[in-house]
C-alpha cells in the first residue's frame, strides 16, 4: 500500500497518460518532452506513481540508493516487484554489493578479453554473409545474431534453456512494467520459465566452463550460498538479450538514416566507441524501471513522501534538451558518453562491456566491407520496458575495393619458435612476385582463414622484399589470432596480408635515436635497429623482458649491432636491470625517442623522458592493437585505518592490490562509471580515470575510484 503518495501529489505536476499503454510508446518523445517541461518530477495519476523526467535528477536520484531503493522491486507495480523480487536488479547494498560481484565477474573488462576474438569472429563471419545478401531484415538477421547464438553459449544453459531465452527474456521485460494485458499474458511464459529452472538447474547440466557452470561450481565449494545461484541465473538470463539487440538494431538503423554518420565513421573509425554509446543513448534499451523512496526526500525542488513509487525515466533523461544538444539527432561526434542508457550509480548495467564489445565488433567487421546503408521504415515492437524495433528493412552497398585495400596471397616458408610463446614467420607472396616495399615500424593485416585480422608488425627491414619477417606472441586470451599462428599455421600455409602501413615511422636525418622494446614491442624495433644501422646512424637499443627465455631475436640483435643492444631480464641473476634514467644518461633531448610494448612499460619510458625534457614531438611510441589505457608508473598506497601499504605494480589496479593484500573494497562495475568503489583521500594526488565523479569533484582530488584510477604522486594515503 503506497497511501502516503496520495497525501502529496497534488503539489506535483501531473500528467494524465498511462505510460505503459501502447499509444504512450508510440509517441513517447513527445509525451517525455511535454512531462519534462512540466517539471523534473511529474505525477501519473493513471497508475499512482512519480516519475522523474530530467537528466540532471534522474542522474543524482539513480546515485542515491540509500533514499531511491531497489530492495522492494523496480518493476512498475507491486505484483511485478515481487515476481522478481531478490534478482541483484531488486537488491541494495550490502546485499547488491555480495551478489554483483558475483555475477559480474564474467562480465569485467578483463574477463572480456578471453571471448573478444570469438565475438569478433562471428562479427566478421556474419557481416560477410549479410554483405553477400544484400537485403535482410536489421533486427531478426543483424541485431539478434550474436546475442543469441554466442551470449546463449555463454551463459551455458542446457537444451530446452537456449532455445527459449529470447522468449523468456522479452516476458521478463513485460512483467517488470505494469500487469495490463501484455504483462498478464507474459506470466504464463514466466511461468514457464521458473518451472524450468527448478527442473533443469543442476550443476552437470550447464555447459562446462560457461557462465552457470562456474556459478553452481562456487556453490558447491561453499564460495557462495546456494540460494544465490538461481537468482543470479536470472541475472544473466533477463538482460543480457533484448537490451543488446534493441541498441543494435538501433545503431544499424540511425546509420543508416544518417549516411554522413555512416561516412564519418568509416572515415574515422576511432569513433567506433562513440557510435555505439550514441544508438544506446538515442534508443535507450531500457525506458523505465522503479524506485520506492525511504524516506521523505526533495528531489529538483519536489518534496515526494516515504513509501513514493518513482519511475526513473532513462528514456527521457537521455533526451533532455537541458543536458545534451539536438537530443533527438544520432551524432557519433558527441564526445560526452555519461548518458543513463545503461543506468548510473550501484545497479548501472553489469553487462554493458559485452554489449558494447558486440556492437563495436560488428561495426568493426562492416566498415571495410561496407560503402552504403539504406534501410526503409521500421516496425515497433511493443514491451513494456523494452524499447525496440520487431524488424528494419535493410539493404548494403558492398565496398568496392581499391588496390590499397585488396589482400595479398602469400605463403608461409619459415614458422620457426623463437623463444617462450614467440614464434617467427616467414611470409612470400604466392605469385613469387616481390612484396610491397616496406619502412622500418610498418606493419601488415593479417587475415587467417576463419575471417579473423589481426595486425603484425615487420620485423624485417630489407626495402624490396621478396619476404616479410613477422614475430607473434601467443596471447594467453587468444582464441583464434595469435593462437592459431602458433598451433595451426604450417610451412606452406596460404594467408592474407594487407600492403604494409606505417603509424611510426623513423624520423630522417634524426642525430640520434634510443630504442626501447618491452616484450614483443622488439619486432618493430628490430627492424628499425636495421634501418638504422644500414644508414650508419647513431642509436642505442634497450630491450626489457619478463624472463631470459621470452626474449626473442637477441642472440641475431646482438651479432647485428653488437653492444648497441643492451637486453634487461627480470629473472637473470647479476645482470643488469632497465632503469630508464640510465638509458636516457648520456642522450639529451635532441635526440628521436622510439618505445613500443605493454602499455606500463610505454608509460614509464614517455613520462621519465618527458620529466628530463624532452618534447613530445620527439617521442614516437606503438601501443599494442586493442590496448586501452590502463596501468601505469607503479605507486605506493597506504591504506591509513589498515595500517598497510601497498605497491600498486604498472598493470594492476588499486582495487586488486588492495584486495591482494586482504583489503576488499566494495566494487561493481570496475571500469569507473558506478562509483561504487570511491573512497576518501587523505593525501597525496590521484590521477582520475573514472567517469562518474564531475570535473569540479576531481579537481578538490578529495576522492578516488580505487578501480581504475591511479596517482600522480609517489603515494596516496586513503581512509580506508
Ligand atoms: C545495450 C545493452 C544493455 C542496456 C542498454 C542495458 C541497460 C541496463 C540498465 C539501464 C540497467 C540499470 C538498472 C537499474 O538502474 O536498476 C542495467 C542493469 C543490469 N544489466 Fe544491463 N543492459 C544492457 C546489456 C546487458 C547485458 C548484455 C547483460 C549481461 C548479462 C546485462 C546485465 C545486467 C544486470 C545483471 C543488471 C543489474 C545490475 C545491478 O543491479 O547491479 N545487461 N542494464
Ligand atoms: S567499481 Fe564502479 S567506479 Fe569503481
Amino acid at each position: 500500500m503506497r497511501a502516503s503518495s496520495t497525501l502529496h501529489h497534488r503539489d506535483v505536476a501531473a500528467y494524465d497518460f498511462e505510460p505503459y499503454s501502447d499509444a504512450f510508446i508510440e509517441g513517447q518523445h513527445a509525451h517525455f518532452h511535454r512531462m519534462r517541461d512540466l517539471g523534473p518530477v511529474v505525477w501519473l495519476p493513471q497508475i499512482g506513481s512519480f516519475a522523474i523526467t530530467r537528466y540532471a535528477e534522474l542522474r543524482e536520484a539513480l546515485r542515491n540508493w540509500q533514499v531511491f531503493s531497489s530492495a522492494q522491486g523496480v518493476a512498475g507495480d507491486d505484483f511485478g516487484c515481487k515476481f522478481t523480487a531478490g534478482v541483484t536488479l531488486s537488491t541494495d547494498p550490502p546485499r547488491h554489493d555480495e551478489m554483483r560481484k558475483v555475477l559480474a565477474a564474467p562480465l569485467l573488462p578483463k574477463a572480456l578479453e578471453s571471448v573478444r576474438e570469438r565475438v569478433e569472429i562471428a562479427a566478421t563471419l556474419l557481416v560477410e554473409a549479410l554483405v553477400k545478401r544484400k537485403s535482410f531484415d536489421g533486427i531478426s538477421d543483424f541485431a539478434r545474431h550474436l546475442p543469441v547464438t554466442l551470449v546463449t553459449d555463454l551463459v551455458g544453459l542446457p537444451e530446452g534453456g537456449r532455445e527459449n531465452m529470447l522468449k523468456w527474456a522479452s516476458a521478463a521485460f513485460n512483467v517488470l512494467g505494469v500487469q495490463n494485458a501484455r504483462g498478464r499474458e507474459s506470466l504464463k511464459t514466466i511461468e514457464e520459465m521458473r518451472e524450468w529452472i527448478l527442473n533443469n538447474a543442476t550443476p552437470d547440466r550447464f555447459a562446462p566452463g560457461s557462465w552457470t557452470a562456474r556459478l553452481y561450481e562456487r556453490a558447491e565449494k561453499g564460495e557462495i550460498p546456494k540460494s544465490y545461484c538461481p537468482l543470479i541465473m536470472r541475472d544473466y538470463l533477463s538482460p543480457a538479450l533484448d537490451t543488446t539487440i534493441s541498441a543494435t538494431g538501433q545503431l544499424i538503423y540511425q546509420l543508416g538514416k544518417n549516411p554522413e554518420q555512416w561516412e564519418m565513421l568509416r572515415r574515422d573509425p576511432s569513433l567506433i566507441p562513440n557510435a555505439a554509446n550514441e544508438a544506446v543513448r538515442l534508443g535507450s534499451p531500457i525506458r523505465s524501471f522503479t524506485r520506492t523512496l525511504t524516506c521523505d526526500f526533495a528531489i529538483g525542488g519536489v518534496d515526494l513522501p516515504k513509501g513514493a513509487r518513482v519511475m526513473m525515466l532513462y528514456a527521457s533523461g537521455n533526451r533532455d534538451e537541458r543536458r545534451f544538444a539536438n537530443p533527438d539527432q544520432f551524432d557519433i561526434t558527441r564526445d560526452d558518453l555519461e548518458h543513463l542508457g545503461f543506468g548510473s550509480g550501484v545497479h548501472m548495467c553489469a553487462g554493458m562491456n559485452l554489449a558494447l564489445l558486440e556492437m563495436k565488433s560488428l561495426l568493426k567487421a562492416m566498415i571495410p566491407r561496407i560503402e552504403r546503408i539504406s534501410v526503409g521504415k521500421p516496425t515497433l515492437a511493443y514491451n513494456n520496458t523494452i524499447n525496440a524495433f520487431a524488424s528494419v528493412p535493410v539493404t548494403v552497398q558492398a565496398a568496392k575495393q581499391d588496390q590499397s585495400a585488396a589482400w595479398i596471397d602469400v605463403t608461409v616458408h619459415v614458422h620457426n619458435q623463437e623463444a617462450e610463446d614467440i614464434v617467427s614467420v616467414e611470409i612470400t607472396s604466392c605469385d613469387g612476385s616481390d612484396l610491397p616495399r616496406v619502412e622500418a615500424g610498418a606493419h601488415i593485416d593479417v587475415r587467417l582463414e576463419n575471417g579473423i585480422v589481426r595486425q603484425y608488425s615487420i620485423c624485417s627491414a630489407d626495402t624490396q622484399p621478396s619476404r616479410y619477417r613477422l614475430g607473434i606472441l601467443r596471447e594467453p586470451n587468444s582464441r583464434g589470432g595469435s593462437v592459431a599462428i602458433h598451433d595451426t599455421v604450417k610451412v606452406g600455409s596460404i594467408l592474407k596480408i594487407s600492403r604494409p602501413k606505417n603509424f611510426f615511422p623513423l624520423i630522417d636525418n634524426s642525430v640520434r635515436s634510443l630504442l626501447f622494446a618491452g616484450g614483443i614491442g622488439v619486432t618493430p624495433i628490430m627492424s628499425m635497429a636495421s634501418a638504422l644501422a644500414s644508414r650508419g646512424a647513431d642509436f642505442e637499443m634497450h630491450y626489457a623482458v619478463r624472463s631470459k627465455a621470452r626474449a626473442a631475436f637477441v642472440e641475431e640483435l646482438q651479432s647485428k649491432h653488437g653492444n648497441r643492444v643492451h637486453l634487461y631480464a627480470d629473472d637473470a641473476i647479476g645482470a643488469p636491470r632497465f632503469e630508464i634514467a640510465k638509458a636516457l644518461e648520456g642522450s639529451d633531448p635532441s635526440c628521436h625517442l622510439y618505445c613500443c610494448g605493454p602499455e606500463g612499460f610505454i608509460n614509464h619510458v614517455v613520462s621519465s623522458a618527458s620529466e628530463r625534457g624532452w618534447d613530445e614531438s620527439h617521442i614516437h611510441v606503438e601501443r599494442f592493437a586493442g590496448q586501452t589505457v590502463q596501468g601505469g608508473e607503479p605507486f605506493s598506497v597506504v591504506a591509513q585505518r589498515s595500517n598497510k601499504t601497498i605497491e600498486v605494480g604498472p598493470d594492476e589496479t588499486m582495487l586488486e592490490a588492495l584486495g591482494r593484500e586482504g583489503i576488499d573494497l566494495p566494487s561493481s562495475c570496475q571500469t569507473g562509471v558506478c562509483g561504487t568503489c570511491i573512497v576518501d583521500v587523505l593525501e597525496g594526488t590521484p590521477d582520475h580515470r573514472d567517469l562518474f565523479q564531475s570535473r569540479d569533484e576531481k579537481f578538490t582530488n578529495k576522492r578516488v575510484a580505487v578501480c581504475c584510477s591511479r596517482a600522480k604522486s609517489k603515494t596516496l594515503v586513503l581512509d580506508i
